[in-house]
């Protein structure tokens, strides 16, 4: 693996870099008001005091917050002269038109110009106690080198590299060395299986994949590179694959193969970025919709970056020399934004965390903190669960003083945990931040900050929207729902710069999904509550989308692996609470007539073939074998009975009307009761 080098600086910067960073130190040197003191970016807005009145001002005033916003936080060489140019009811997203920038600037060399040997990544490696610091400087030469590479083999401009690699510092330089070279990267979760990867291969026509001979988590050593050389099998697109060595094992190489690192050592530290356009294509990112082909969401170079950089440094107060320790995976959205893009535009020093929360035991996290002297601490919630039902003393043993902001993410955190999180391990001193956002938003869209800091956070809600957002709640019938204390479908009422701007080869459905519900608005998929204070709190998916330990799975996509079974005639999978996961996957299945197997062996064929196709998370904890599944009239099957049934809320099944055979229920719930 590419090790830090410590060697003197060979850092040149180029004659676009030269003038993006003339711009950056120009913008920077503006006048101050009072609300500058607080956002220095807001400086333009004599007169608004208070975060609150800001957030209205940002919503209100959208165009000339975000005007004077990405002015100040980006590098530009060419000013944008447009600042939107949107129309939700047509899924058309524009921000900053006219702007030239590139992102891998933005990211490293303006660092390198004012504080070279900052260190920008602390790779937490599997092995406790074993991480290694790489500065600016030495993540801006590992990235041209990258970059270089990346060029010499063909890649260009346009172009899509798809990344299947654990988080380490290799990956965030082949991610930004995309982004230097103006190819979008298509980073695939390394847990995902070799049927999932290829297919996200093939529907992005990648041609170059860069990975790891073998991945290292937990303790166990992961076959990554044989995966790829399985997925890549059906995917006639991908000439090159670049192989980095995580671990000392040799891995067969093919004549397709190029050994990454011997191959960088060849090439120069200095890469010429490419001048990009704003809305030009920074990366793709699958996540799970509610059919069963995932979706490769579309994000593009200027407004992502903003709205990572921005939600990054004002939700968690990150402020400069800070150690910022967000624990997600880089194949998710929150590994893009907040291990790396919103971080690294910030100057700030990020953390790589490869293990796991509970490994070599379950103190691993609080070790860490103490450790790398992390200040914001930011993870999922399906851990703190795990947890804290380890006890106390795995946290208590260590020293957490260095913190100062704890971070949620991914799903809902109930208020045992969040409890828990701030009275165990933040002290009770510590701001909780429960964050909503999603694939799609790019960043943080509500969090209980930026706000006064003495201002109220409530357990287990997200709470405040961000700057520039507007949510809006909307009935069953379509109606906005203007009062508090209320729920329904929670959609946003204006674009903002972060939002993905479409589905990859698939706008129609992007605009079907997004735009289409509720006719000018961007609809989330999730339902919320608005209390009366006017606190929102995320209820969960209001589609057939989990939300198994934060990661998000289409019920779709599990049923048609569990489908494709010789033995199997339907399906119908579920979500049902888990007390550590958050939700668990049931899967209702209906055999072929005549088929003669054993449940047991049948249930584990299921499970290895949801393991294989998509990912060991996805495979159901319960698989109930029924005869027949109840439907309505016109042969849908009705989720929302069996999720009652699951639940053990018979009284709760509602209307049941419309059914086909109503006995059909009766049937599933005496299976049930002879299973529990
Ligand atoms: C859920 C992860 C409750 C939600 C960043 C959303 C949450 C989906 C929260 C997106 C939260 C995310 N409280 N639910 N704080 N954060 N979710 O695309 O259902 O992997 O739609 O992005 O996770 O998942 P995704």
């Amino acid at each position: 693996m590419w090790l830090p080098c410590g060697c003197t600086s060979k850092y040149v910067a180029s004659s676009f870099a030269r003038r993006i960073l003339a711009s950056h130190l120009h913008v920077s040197g503006r006048s101050r008001c009072n609300v500058a003191a607080f956002m220095p970016e807001a400086a333009g807005f004599e007169g608004v005091s208070g975060r609150a009145a800001l957030r209205e001002l940002s919503v209100s005033n959208s165009e000339s917050f975000w005007a004077a916003v990405a002015r100040h936080r980006l590098s530009w060489s060419i000013p944008f002269h447009t600042v939107q140019d949107c129309d939700l009811s047509r899924g058309k997203i524009k921000w900053f038109e006219g702007g030239k920038l590139n992102v891998s600037v933005n990211c490293l060399d303006r660092h390198v110009h004012t504080c070279p040997e900052r260190v920008a990544l602390i790779w937490e490696r599997d092995e406790r106690g074993s991480e290694m610091k790489y500065t600016y400087r030495e993540l801006l030469e590992m990235t041209c080198r990258v970059g270089n590479l990346l060029r010499r083999h063909g890649v260009k401009r346009g172009d899509c590299v798809t990344i299947y690699m654990p988080t380490c510092p290799l990956a965030v330089a082949s991610m930004l060395a995309c982004a230097r070279i103006g190819a979008a990267h298509n980073v695939v979760f390394a847990g995902f299986s070799a049927d999932a990867l290829a297919e996200r291969i093939r529907d992005a026509q990648s041609s170059t994949v860069i990975t790891v001979n073998q991945g290292v988590r937990g303790g166990k050593v992961i076959e990554l590179k044989k995966t790829v050389d399985t997925a890549v099998e059906s995917c006639p697109t991908v000439k090159q694959v670049f192989v980095a060595m995580r671990t000392d094992n040799p891995v067969t190489m093919t004549a397709r193969d190029i050994a990454m690192e011997e191959e960088m050592l060849k090439e120069d530290v200095v890469c010429e970025p490419a001048v990009m356009n704003s809305e030009d294509v920074l990366f793709l990112l699958y996540t799970s919709g509610s059919t069963g082909k995932p979706k490769g969401l579309v994000h593009t170079q200027a407004g992502y970056l903003l709205y990572a950089a921005l939600t990054h440094r004002y939700v968690f107060s990150y402020h400069d020399g800070d150690v910022f320790g967000c624990v997600a995976d880089i194949g998710w959205i929150t590994g893009h934004s907040y291990v790396v893009y919103g971080p690294l535009a910030n100057g700030a020093t990020t953390v790589l965390f490869e293990s796991t929360p509970i490994y070599p035991d379950p103190g691993r996290y609080w070790d860490m903190v103490e450790r790398l002297k992390i200040n914001q601490f930011y993870g999922a919630p399906t851990a703190i669960r795990l947890l804290l039902k380890y006890g106390d003393q795995w946290v208590n043993k260590y020293d957490r003083s260095t913190l100062k902001t704890l971070g949620s993410v991914g799903e809902p955190i109930n208020t045992e945990a969040w409890e828990w999180y701030h009275r165990v391990v933040g002290d009770g001193r510590c701001p909780v931040v429960d964050t909503w956002w999603q694939t799609e938003t790019g960043g943080i869209c509500i969090a209980p900050r930026p706000s006064d800091p003495d201002a109220e956070i409530v357990p287990g809600m997200a709470m405040r929207p961000f700057f520039g957002i507007k949510p809006v709640l909307i009935d069953t019938e379509g109606e906005l729902l203007t009062s508090n204390n209320t729920s329904g479908a929670l959609c946003m009422a204006q674009p903002w710069p972060g939002m993905a701007r479409t589905i990859h080869n698939n706008h129609q459905r992007f605009i079907e999904t997004y735009f289409q519900p509720y006719p000018g608005y961007f609809f989330t998929g999730d339902g919320a509550y608005r209390s009366e204070e006017g606190y929102y709190q995320i209820t969960g998916r209001l589609d057939d989308v989990i939300n198994v330990s934060g990661h998000r799975i289409g019920t779709a996509e599990i049923e048609d692996v569990v489908n494709q079974c010789p033995a199997v005639a339907e399906s119908a999978v579920i979500g049902y609470t888990h007390s550590i996961k958050g939700q668990g996957v049931y899967a209702f299945v209906v055999l072929k007539k005549g088929i003669d197997v054993k449940e047991a062996d049948l249930s584990r064929q299921l499970n290895g073939m949801v393991s294989e196709k998509i990912a060991k998370y996805a495979s159901p904890d319960f698989i109930q074998f029924a005869q027949r599944l109840p439907k309505t009239r016109s042969g849908k099957i009705m989720r929302r009975v069996l999720r009652k049934v699951v639940e053990s809320d018979l009284e709760g099944l509602g209307d049941l009307s419309t059914l086909d055979d109503p006995a059909a229920v009766q049937e599933i719930i005496q299976e049930q009761s002879v299973l529990s």
